[in-house]
């Protein structure tokens, strides 16, 4: 990808990753690395896999019909009909609209790395504070069901590796939090 064209989908990103908080912007940069590491080890577009995970949750600053990733592909695609070619605006539209799977799973490579991308910057960046929180709330129900969602989008044997040791850090801290308040 030309520098350039990288500059002007930083920028778009950055506006509306800003306009929405908790840390959108970090988590899209934590996306675009493990995007771009899994695009490695599966021969897969890195142009695609990297714009994709910077805009995938841009859907989050407008909320027009509460589904953020059709939000998300929708104000991409207009953004970048004018940044990239219609084929590769389709194709990073793709990833973006079923990187959550709700209503067709995603089928491309570079849709499955954008998934699982997202489910690992989660586990790193929030899975163990969400669990302990989640836990202390006595949610175990909620907790079970996010997770599941979580490890139901990382279909790719490359990303079941790297999430293995992050889940198992996740559980264990999940399970020191157990012993406390069992103890209290
Ligand atoms: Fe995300």
């Amino acid at each position: 990808m030309e520098s350039i064209t990288r500059k002007k989908i930083v920028a778009f990103t950055k506006t509306y990753n800003h306009a929405f908080r908790n840390g959108r912007l970090k988590h899209a940069g934590r996306v675009r690395e493990y995007a771009l590491m899994l695009a490695k080890k599966e021969n897969a577009d890195r142009d695609i896999v990297e714009i994709a995970a910077l805009l995938h949750n841009i859907g989050y600053a407008v909320k027009s019909y509460g589904h953020p990733p059709l939000d998300s592909a929708r104000i991409s695609g207009l953004f970048l009909k004018d940044v990239l070619s219609e084929g590769m605006a389709k194709r990073v539209a793709e990833c973006i609209r079923h990187h959550r799977a709700i209503d067709k799973e995603p089928e491309s490579v570079e849709a499955k790395i954008i998934a699982a991308a997202d489910s690992l910057a989660f586990l790193e960046d929030k899975g163990m504070q969400f669990f302990v929180y989640k836990l202390s709330r006595g949610d175990i129900k909620g907790m079970r069901k996010r997770i599941s969602r979580i490890m139901g989008k990382i279909k790719l044997e490359s990303a079941r590796r790297i999430a293995a040791p992050l889940f198992e850090e996740s559980a264990r801290r999940w399970r020191v939090q157990k012993r406390k308040i069992g103890n209290d």
